[in-house]
């Protein structure tokens, strides 16, 4: 897409745009901190956050209260406690050509007033590519850890960094009384590929690259998987000190090892720009053969009563900065383009590579996203063509080697029909006419990969997430016709635990248990039958709906109770039942594209017989718990409008729902309690003139805090 420089943006454009990003990159960041699946390259996501910037500096007043500028990471997830930060974790400016360190060195010299015969000495250190923990420690004995959060609250993860062998449980030496120390997680280039092959050979989930390996590995609810998970660590912050052993970053550093922690090897001091940058030139070098993944190096200031005086802009400090790397990239020829179908049929391009190392990693896939994308950059079969691995996602391919093309090589034809069922795929119409960037197989049922897909997703770790079922499982048990719908899953036990097919059967290897069933298949089985209770909203977000995803299934849940009520609500709508269809429209969360996804779904024939065989089968959802019902709020109806700005508006709604009362998208004579934050219009108009309760964020937040 062509992108308007930022000097031409009208003042609507600029809004909308800053709209645009806001949205974009909390699904981002939601991606990357949330689910440990980022959707974009680093470089692509900084690009965003540029864009942003430089949008904002133009136009000042447009800066949104939810603006992505003044966000570090993300909110705590819900499952671990939380930790507030007593020093908030903050993040680092960037760097990305030589000059800009340059600028950075004589910002600082001109900030603190120094004259050239005055010495300025700096640090630079590998930028690890983990995440980072904050670990506290009282007497030096290790008493909490938590991750980054959103900055000023995080997770509480103690169980799971007590599993990190590089983290000491008990500092060595005289330390201070608290002692928090930062630094990252992260997982070494041998374990990574030792713990995807063990996840491989078990069905589990293959992680994407060391970090989000080690993402997954630390944020695990049971303990005992972090520590069957290599995980290690460096040190190179602080947090909350009750005293000051050193007066430099580097003195700093040093304590740290003294006191049983690992620190960085390529750290330096340097005294100009020259010497950092001439640093990061050498560990560039050295990057593919670290043995761990790095995106470029952190400068900071040495003295420490300079980091005082430099302070902090925003959402990083003044005195350090980070120095990425390029993205690596590589040559190599597009052997084939192949296509893959999706669960809801859309068709996605995948290249074809002969295999190529970029920064230490084999590479023989690239995404091709789409065919607007193939078309765009002309990427044909047999071409030369660079790709680029950020890191931590799928390769991409940057760009094609028109000069290195034989003159016949024909253009790449889009298929018209689905490789998998043969129906026809085409790009649907969106509402204001234009045409859809996905292509979709139009089979629906009879198409055998988009079943196949979503037999996937019905077992995948956030629906049914069964032990020893996962996605390639699925592929073999599909193959061999034994799991052919979800239904099929539950009764697998009764159908083969008699007469089990080879798979599932002990062969000529093992004497006295030749054709029994196998230990394995035993295991699989009670796992199934474990699965059949299962919550509500997870069994709604297991069914694949289009539109329907975690949060919107629990909110499904939360106002149905059960997925008999919820069909036999659609089935009214279906039949014309408006009131019902109005009522649903009013929930907060819920707009006409889900119900018009959930209608699609149940009217379906075949969706509704597989809810019903399911629940034949056993399968037993089971009601979210029941909300609290002697708070100040049970049983009222709450309004949310305007910007609420010291938590989400899904974190309100779930709190008062906690309380017991209903959250309403729209004011009327129904309503209770309005919340309006700033920005609050019609809502609050309409709101005064019933003469309803209306309070600020605070007030609110008190309400919501003491009952
Ligand atoms: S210093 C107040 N040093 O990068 C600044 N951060 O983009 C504290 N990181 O949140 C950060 N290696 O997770 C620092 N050697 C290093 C680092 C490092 C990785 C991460 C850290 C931070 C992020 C900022």
């Amino acid at each position: 897409m062509q992108q308007i420089a930022v000097s031409e943006l009208t003042e609507q454009q600029a809004a909308d745009e800053l709209a645009q990003l806001a949205a974009e990159m909390q699904a981002h960041d939601r991606a990357y901190y949330e689910n440990d699946a980022p959707l974009i390259s680093d470089a692509d996501y900084d690009a965003l956050r540029q864009r942003n910037l430089a949008i904002e500096a133009r136009f000042p007043h447009l800066k949104r209260a939810d603006s992505p500028s003044d966000k570090v990471g993300s909110k705590p997830s819900q499952a671990f406690g939380k930790v507030e930060h007593k020093v908030a974790m903050l993040s680092l400016g960037n760097a990305f050509a030589a000059e800009d360190v340059v600028d950075f060195v004589a910002r600082i010299r001109k900030f603190l007033s120094l004259d050239d015969s005055q010495e300025l000495a700096m640090t630079a250190e590998p930028k690890i590519d983990g995440l980072s923990a904050s670990l506290r420690y009282e007497n030096g004995v290790f008493v909490q850890g938590a991750t980054r959060g959103d900055g000023q609250i995080g997770e509480d993860i103690t169980a799971n960094l007590k599993h990190v062998p590089d983290i000491p449980q008990q500092l060595s030496g005289a330390v201070p009384e608290v002692v928090e120390i930062r630094g990252e997680v992260y997982m070494d280039h041998a374990d990574f590929a030792a713990l995807n092959a063990r996840q491989k050979a078990s069905g589990g989930k293959i992680f994407a690259n060391p970090r989000n390996a080690a993402a997954g590995s630390l944020r695990q609810i049971d303990a005992t998987v972090t520590a069957s998970r290599p995980l290690r660590f460096f040190a190179y912050a602080w947090g909350d000190m009750s005293a000051m052993p050193a007066t430099t970053q580097s003195a700093m550093i040093a304590c740290f090892s003294q006191w049983g922690f690992q620190t960085n090897p390529a750290f330096v001091q340097a005294n100009s720009a020259a010497q950092l940058i001439d640093h990061w030139r050498t560990i560039e070098q050295q990057r593919a053969s670290l043995g761990y993944d790095i995106d470029g190096m952190v400068y900071k200031i040495d003295r420490l009563d300079y980091q005082q005086r430099l302070g902090f802009v925003s959402r990083a400090p003044r005195w350090a900065i980070a120095h990425k790397f390029p993205a690596e990239q590589a040559t190599t020829i597009l052997r084939a383009i192949d296509i893959q179908v999706g669960r809801t049929g859309a068709l996605t391009p995948v290249a074809k590579l002969q295999p190529v190392t970029v920064g230490g990693v084999v590479v023989s896939n690239a995404t091709l996203h789409n065919s607007d994308e193939i078309a765009r950059k002309d990427i044909r079969v047999g071409d030369r063509v660079t790709i680029q691995r950020a890191g931590d996602v799928i390769p991409q391919i940057v760009r094609v080697s028109v000069a290195d093309r034989a003159a016949d090589a024909p253009a790449y034809e889009f298929p018209t029909h689905c490789p998998e069922c043969g129906s026809v795929a085409q790009r649907e119409l969106r509402e204001d006419g234009t045409q859809d960037i996905v292509t979709r197989c139009t089979g629906g049922l009879i198409c055998p990969a988009q079943a196949r897909e979503r037999l996937k997703h019905f077992v995948s770790r956030r629906a049914y997430d069964i032990d020893g079922l996962g996605q390639k499982q699925i592929d073999d048990y599909w193959a061999l016709a034994l799991i052919r719908s979800p239904q099929d899953i539950f009764t697998l036990k009764q159908r083969y635990s008699d007469n089990p097919p080879d798979i599932w059967r002990y062969g000529s290897g093992s004497k006295d248990k030749i054709g029994t069933l196998k230990d394995s298949a035993v295991k699989l089985f009670a796992a199934i039958d474990a699965a059949r209770i299962i919550d509500l909203d997870r069994f709604i977000f297991a069914l694949g709906i289009r539109h329907i995803g975690e949060t919107s299934a629990r909110l499904l849940a939360r106002h149905f109770g059960s997925i008999e009520n919820l069909q036999s609500q659609m089935m009214a709508i279906l039949q014309g039942d408006m009131l019902v269809r109005a009522e649903i429209e009013a929930i907060d969360g819920v707009g006409n594209i889900m119900v018009e996804a959930l209608l699609g779904f149940f009217a379906e024939a075949h969706n509704r017989q597989t809810i019903e065989a399911l629940l034949q089968a056993g399968v037993t959802p089971q009601a979210l718990p029941e909300a609290a019902q002697d708070t100040a709020i049970a049983g009222k109806t709450i309004v949310f409008t305007g910007t609420l700005e010291k938590m989400t508006r899904a974190e309100a709604k779930a709190r008062a729902e906690a309380m017991g009362a209903k959250v309403a998208g729209s004011v009327s004579a129904k309503t209770d309690i309005l919340v309006a934050g700033p920005g609050a219009g019609s809502k609050l108009k309409k709101a005064e003139e019933l003469g309803l309760d209306v309070l600020s964020e605070d007030q609110w937040i008190e309400m919501a805090a003491i009952s």
